[in-house]
């Protein structure tokens, strides 16, 4: 497929069909994805990839965990966001709340509990960097992350960022015996996109170019 189509096409998959994705694929899908550049090459991403009654044994850890804690989906900012942002943020769950309303779910509940179980994918991957990192290293996690969620698009499946793992992460090092020097940064639900759920039919918006880009021209 075309990589300008992709990049377009490409969508966060909140609902994923429970069938298996062959181990030949993600291999496949990952080597695709450790092409990204990387500061001095340095190729500082591992991958912990959890499938089958592992993976359904950590979405369970996740939400008894969630429903502890209550910690929520959330941009994790240190001090009050701009106002510009938070609109952004708001005007995404606005235009995703019809979905969930033909749905009949309540979105704090689908999003949060949906990103507890990787959204029912069948594929749990987690990107993990070694703590000697500085944080400058997270580029490069999410360049990867970037490159994963188009190579799966290219193999007709879906990706979804999650992002909440962190509120867990001891529970998750626990449970999947990550040594306390390995940081997991992000997670990605990896599967085949259920595109009957309604949610899969939003497509999030962009602002323009302009608000993003000061052109500094002699
Ligand atoms: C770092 C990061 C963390 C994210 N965490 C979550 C998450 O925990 N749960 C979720 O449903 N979506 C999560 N997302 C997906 C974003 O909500 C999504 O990328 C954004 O709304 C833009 O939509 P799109 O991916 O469909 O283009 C995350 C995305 C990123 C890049």
């Amino acid at each position: 497929m075309d990589l300008i189509q992709t990049i377009k096409e490409r969508r966060s998959i909140r609902a994923f069909k429970p069938e298996p994705v062959p181990k030949g694929t993600i291999e496949k899908i990952l080597r695709l994805t450790v092409h990204a550049p990387s500061a001095i090459n340095l190729q500082p991403w591992e991958f912990i990839v959890v499938t089958g009654e592992e993976k359904a044994r950590l979405s369970r850890r996740l939400i008894k965990a969630y429903h502890e804690k209550q910690i929520p989906c959330g941009p994790g900012n240190v001090k009050p966001l701009p106002k510009t942002y938070g609109k952004r943020g708001a005007k995404t769950l606005a235009l995703m709340k019809p979905f969930f309303e033909e749905m009949g779910v309540d979105p704090d509940q689908y999003i949060n509990e949906g990103s507890c179980n990787f959204y029912g994918a069948s594929v749990a991957i987690l990107l993990c960097l070694d703590d000697s990192f500085p944080d400058a290293r997270m580029v490069d996690i999410g360049i990867a992350l970037g490159y994963l969620a188009l190579a799966a698009h290219e193999f007709e499946l879906g990706t979804c960022p999650i992002g909440l793992i962190t509120a867990y992460e001891d529970e998750i090092k626990d449970l999947l015996n990550i040594p306390e020097n390995k940081n997991a940064v992000i997670g990605v639900a990896l599967g085949y996109p259920d595109w009957d759920v309604p949610i899969n039919r939003f497509k999030s918006q962009r602002d323009d170019l302009e608000k993003f880009v000061r052109w500094i021209e002699s």
